[in-house]
């Protein structure tokens, strides 16, 4: 994990990377430094364990040099705990240089008894202080920077991505890349680099990817780009489609409440130029990696994610099979390439991704595609690693998300999965024009109905502040309410530290009824009573179930079902929607809810502990 920043240019670097440090701290937030080269030629570094906050407020108490050269990083602690001398950056060459890092050093056991055996001694538990000194003793005996640079990554195994500077070579951030990401601002008279584009989306628009095991040289008046060997690459230029106000608060109390209240206009975004009134048209943007053959010929699907996004998977599989008639498994990506999964060119991968960056499903994508699968993305962030790997991507376009908990990109992804769901059913023949047109008109009245479930934040706040004691929460749901109910759990395990289940309300009498004692807290995420599937009285049954045994009971029912007033302590109204519909307005007074007990227990709400955003290591 890790975010990183570097700059070159006449801007105070100092301002340039702590203000993309802070936007990219939802990447780790357990330690933060900064490096720079002074003005006077002399390396000037600061870091400090906690939040960037700790650090910013040193650097107000005793600034660093003005300098227009630096690197900065936030940490999320792999080797070593997170403290003031595992912060990054670590040094080299007698204090002239430093290094950060973003990933895993595989061998750096072997290279620290290499480097111990020729005397030098390390200050901290990191893997990444290896390469740094590494780095030094490379410095020491060509004098450049980047010829060093290239010597080193060539030893390293495992996820990387490093950023170094030289008081002997000002003007000069040299970065490299592997499995990890890494992106260029391109600037006038000035160069950026970021693990994201919101690292400098507020100087530049202009982006350049950075590929597998490429090294990049930044300097005022422009960039170097090479592989491993050093020969040449040509990068990929693109422009970046959000501005940088996308990625401030703007009057929200949190990151999180802000992007609950632009869930409408993620839908909204992700269905923009994708819909018609008979059908979708993702033509353009599948093929030629997934062109009309392929989607003929694909026997099943393979829906892969982490986390969040490996719940709106589940929703994905619900509607994929139901109207275009193909198999799905939805499998988490850290568990799919351990079980010598079958693969063949029938099967169509698609993982799932607000990042596009993580690592299980990165890795995921590449094993597939290895063994001669399709492989499609579902992804929020442009030019991402997943993104560029995959046959083809379908971006959602959720806009920037910058808190923890993933909110507005679930609700993207399950939109992108029913739209590919509609692409396919189209292709195959599987659904009527009339059903068709109504699923359309369904996804397009989504956002509506989304932003009026949202206008009843307060009755979920209040909720949620008379249940702050409260130490334990089970979650019930079916068909498509069971994805809501696990993902209803982890937002509440995420956010507020309380023990929190989802179960499917069917396996309820298997087992976890055994949990229900006097007082426990219940949300069910009730099927509209007009679902054909009767769905609808077997939850009231589950319902009276655990009521029965004393269980209080917090309904998401449907506006107009009556049938649940009974049985239900409180509930928590969404409009009427179709059944494949219903979660994604289920969802919201869910993630309010996790949002709003946080809060009122004082807990940081965009930054859980031990958390991070985008987590780039196995
Ligand atoms: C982390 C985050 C989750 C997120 C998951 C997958 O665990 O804390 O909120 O759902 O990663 O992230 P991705 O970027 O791949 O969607």
């Amino acid at each position: 994990m890790c975010g990183i920043v570097g700059y070159v240019g006449p801007r105070d670097a100092i301002e340039v990377l702590v203000g993309g440090l802070k936007r990219l701290e939802y990447r780790g937030y357990d330690s933060a430094g900064v490096a720079v080269i002074g003005g006077d030629g002399e390396l000037a570094t600061h870091k400090r364990a906690g939040k960037l906050g700790v650090l910013q407020r040193d650097l107000v108490a005793e600034p660093l040099p003005r300098s227009e050269t630096g690197i900065g990083h936030t940490r999320w602690a792999t080797h070593g705990g997170p403290t003031d001398v595992n912060a990054h950056p670590h040094l080299g060459d007698h204090g002239r240089l430093a290094l950060i890092h973003n990933g895993i050093i595989e061998n750096y056991a072997a290279l620290r008894d290499e480097l111990a055996a020729e005397g030098y001694t390390f200050a901290s538990e990191t893997d990444t202080e290896i390469a740094a000194v590494l780095l030094g003793r490379e410095y020491g005996r060509t004098n450049d920077l980047v010829g060093a640079f290239r010597a080193v990554v060539g030893r390293l195994h495992g996820a990387f991505t490093l950023l170094a500077v030289h008081a002997d070579e000002p003007g000069l951030v040299v970065g490299a890349r592997r499995n990890s990401p890494l992106v260029v601002g391109l600037g006038d008279g000035e160069q950026f680099l970021g693990s994201d584009v919101a690292a400098f989306v507020q100087y530049t628009r202009r982006a350049l990817a950075i590929g597998q095991d490429e090294i990049v040289a930044i300097r005022p008046d422009g960039i170097e780009l090479m592989d491993f060997e050093g020969r040449p690459v040509q990068g990929e230029e693109y422009e970046i489609a959000w501005d940088a106000s996308a990625a401030d608060k703007g009057g929200w109390s949190s990151f999180m409440a802000k992007e609950i209240s632009e869930e409408p206009d993620a839908i909204e975004q992700t269905l923009l130029g994708r819909l018609h009134d008979d059908g979708v048209d993702l033509d353009e943007e599948l093929a030629p990696g997934i062109d009309d053959d392929v989607v003929r010929s694909i026997t099943r699907i393979l829906l892969l994610g982490a986390g969040t996004a490996s719940y709106s998977g589940l929703l994905g599989k619900y509607a994929i099979e139901k109207w275009a008639g193909v198999p799905v498994e939805v499998e988490l990506a850290h568990e799919f390439r351990y079980r010598d999964p079958v693969l063949d060119a029938g099967t169509l991968v698609v993982s799932i991704s607000q990042s596009g960056e993580t690592m299980d499903t990165l890795m995921a994508v590449r094993y597939a595609a290895e063994r001669g699968a399709r492989t499609l993305s579902i992804c929020n962030t442009q030019g991402a690693t997943i993104a560029r790997e995959s046959d083809a991507v379908l971006y959602t376009r959720a806009g920037p998300e910058v808190a923890v908990a993933s909110t507005k990109a679930f609700s993207a992804q399950v939109i992108a999965l029913y739209l590919l769901g509609l692409h396919l059913a189209q292709k195959r023949g599987t659904l009527g024009a009339e059903e068709t047109r109504r699923l359309v008109a369904d996804l397009r009245a989504l956002p509506a109905q989304l932003q009026t479930v949202l206008e009843s934040g307060g009755e979920v706040r209040e909720l949620a502040r008379s249940m702050s004691d409260t130490r334990s929460v089970l979650f019930l749901g079916r068909h498509a309410g069971y994805p809501i109910a696990l993902e209803g759990a982890l937002k509440l395990k995420e956010l507020a530290y309380i023990h929190a289940e989802g179960f499917a309300a069917g396996e309820l009498k298997h087992g976890p009824i055994a949990l229900i004692e006097p007082g426990q807290r219940v949300f069910v995420v009730v099927p509209s009573p007009r679902d054909r599937n009767s769905l609808h009285p077997k939850v009231i049954s589950n319902i009276q179930e655990i009521r029965a045994r004393g269980a209080h009971v917090l309904a998401v029912a449907e506006a107009g079902d009556v049938a649940v007033l009974p049985y239900a302590d409180d509930v928590l109204r969404i409009p009427l929607a179709g059944p494949l519909f219903e979660p994604l307005l289920a969802v919201a007074p869910l993630q309010m809810f996790a949002m709003e007990l946080a809060a009122a227990k004082g807990l940081d709400v965009d930054q859980p502990r031990n958390l991070a955003k985008s987590v780039t290591v196995e």
